[in-house]
Order: structure tokens, then sequence, then C-alpha cells
């Protein structure tokens, strides 16, 4: 015969292995092995029993306690794994994964290394300067008369201590004259500030190359072929391109370089891309005075400097109708620009 310990153990094992679900092992752990469960309650009758039952049923009830425990451990596990399976078996791992967004360059930067590209090709080399200048760099040691409206407080940004934004990037010119000697082949990408009303076409905040070639020999010949053949890459060969005569007190001659082709949205009028010169002699004599030596004899020198608007640029290259799309980060304008 059966101890009735026996027949509760048998019970509560199959209901365990019949359980469905978690909340059903956790009913049947309660009515077995709970404070007041069925097989708990056995510990309260052992007082009552013989001395003679006491270590049978003793032995009895623990073995029942450990196996019906164990069970439930074991179903418990059973229904997790179970759980898991049925939830990776909703994913369809031969599907193709969600793509990470990949980030793009900036259309100022895309334009950038067009340019960059170009040059480099025709020899020159990469140049830079500061942001914050002086004022001997900016204008001084660029010819420029203490009188001139560039210098004015309306034109220019001063900080407290009178160095200033530069206004051009022209300062690199000298930067690089002073730091090595002729001949000189470079191109020097930055920003430009100017005290502007801002609109579609101004910013108080822009971006120009500046080239400087020295060495001996240079002509207009040089410059215009340089340039034209720099735009012409750019924009497409039948870009037509035209020297205006213009004045900067660091060239002389100088120009001002307009384009036009049919293959841009611009059409038929000419748009101003560049000013550019030769080298002035004075500005030569000035680098001079500064390194204190002779190494830019304009007697034995001459150079082309160019300084293009590398926003305006961009706007033809790209179609862009206003200059302040550049600077407001708007995913709408820079997510056409991502190939
Ligand atoms: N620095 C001039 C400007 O910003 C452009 C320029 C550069 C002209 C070099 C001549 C030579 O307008």
């Amino acid at each position: 015969m059966m101890h009735p310990l026996e027949e509760l153990r048998d019970a509560a094992l199959a209901e365990i292995a019949g359980a469905p679900n978690e909340q059903a092992l956790e009913a049947a752990r309660v009515r077995y092995l709970g404070k007041s469960g069925s097989i708990s309650a056995w510990s309260e009758q052992m007082k009552t029993l013989s001395k003679e039952e006491r270590p049978v049923v003793g032995k009895l009830l623990n073995q029942s306690r450990t196996a019906v425990a164990a069970a439930l451990e074991q179903a418990s596990e059973k229904l997790r794994a179970a759980s898991e399976s049925g939830a990776l078996a909703e994913i369809d791992i031969s599907l193709p994964g969600t793509p990470n967004e990949l980030g793009a360059l900036h259309p100022l930067t895309q334009m950038l290394d067009r340019a960059i590209g170009l040059f480099r090709r025709m020899g020159f080399a990469l140049a830079e300067g500061p942001d914050v200048e002086d004022e001997w760099h900016c204008f001084d040691a660029l010819n420029t008369a203490p009188d001139h409206p560039a210098r004015n407080e309306a034109d220019t940004f001063y900080l407290p201590d009178g160095r200033l934004l530069r206004t051009h990037t022209s300062t690199v010119q000298i930067r690089t004259m002073e730091s090595a000697g002729p001949p000189i082949r470079v191109i020097a990408p930055g920003a430009a500030f100017r005290r502007d009303e801002v609109d579609a076409t101004h910013s108080a905040q822009f971006h120009q190359i500046e080239g400087l070639y020295v060495d001996e020999g240079v002509s207009v010949a040089d410059l215009k072929g340089t340039l034209e053949y720099f735009l012409r890459e750019l924009f497409g060969s039948d870009t037509a391109v035209r020297f205006r005569p213009h004045y900067f007190p660091f060239t002389e001659p100088s120009f001002e370089i307009d384009v036009k082709s049919k293959a841009l949205k611009s059409g038929e009028k000419w748009i101003e891309v560049a000013g550019c010169g030769m080298v002035h002699p004075a500005v030569f004599e000035e680098v001079n005075r500064a390194r204190h030596d002779a190494a830019y004899d304009p007697e034995k020198w001459t150079g082309f400097a160019f300084g293009l608007g590398m926003d305006r640029l961009a706007m033809i290259l790209f179609d862009i109708p206003d200059i302040r799309f550049f600077a407001q980060n708007d995913l709408r304008f820079l997510r056409q620009f991502a190939s």
C-alpha cells in the first residue's frame, strides 16, 4: 500500500508535468510546498506519530519535498526555454538588416575637395593661416593704406586688443613668404569675415581659396592659363572666362574674373568668382623688410595671386540660391548633397 505522502508526491509530479505555464507551476508549488501546502502539512503531523513511524515518514517527507522542488525547477526551466525559442521563431534571419545612415560631406567641403584636387594637379601645395589676424598681415603688408575703407570698423570685425578677423585669405600670401623663400606655389583655403549686410549672397563669414605663385618670369599669361584651366575643369569646357580690369592694393595689374556657361543654371549671365593680379612689388618689399633679407627681389621674382570665392563657386556648381543655407544645418538641404 502507498503511503499518503507518496500519493501526494505523485499527484504533485503529475500536475507539474502537465502545467501549461508559469502561473500553473506557481499554483502547484503553493498547493504542495507552500506554508499551508498539503506536503508541508506533514511536518506538523510528525509530532503525532509514534517513535517508530517518525524516521520513516520523516525520510519520506524529505524525499517528497526534494522531488517536487526539483520537478518545479525543471518544468520552469523548460517553459522559459520554450518561450525563448518561440520568440526567436518570429524573427526572419534571412531579412536584410536595418542599414546605418551614412553621413555625407558638407557641400562646401565637397567643393573644397574638388578645388584642392585640381590645384594639386598643377603643383600647388596647401598653406594655412589663422582666422584671427593682426592688421599688418591683413592690410599693411598687403600695401593697403591706413585710410583704406576695408580697414574701417564698419567693414571689419576688430577684437578689443586691436587684432581682427581676417577680411580675406590674402594674409596667407604674407605668412607663406615670411616663412619660405621663392619659388612659391600654394593655395590657402579658409574662412574670411566681413561686416556685410547678410542676405542671399552675403554672409558675415564666407570662404575663399587664396592662391600664390612666385617664380622667375611668371606673367599674366600664367595667371590667365591657370585660372581658366581651373574654372573650365570645374564648370565644364565650354565655360567662358572673362578677366575684367579692377583694383586691389596688393596686385598690379589687377582683375576680377567672371564666368558664364550655358551648362549652368545662371546661363547667359556673367558671374564674378574671383579677384586676382600680379603681386605688387611693394608687397615683396614689405615681406623682405619683415624677413630682414632680400629673398623676394622684385627685379628677379614675379608672381600672381588670386582669391576665389568658395561659397560662390559652390553656389554656381550646385545651383544653390542662398548663401545662408551653408550655415543653417537644415538636413533637408544637406541631404541633397549626400551621394
Ligand atoms: N583678397 C581679395 C578679396 O578678398 C582677392 C584677391 C586675392 C585679389 C589675391 C587679388 C589677389 O577681394
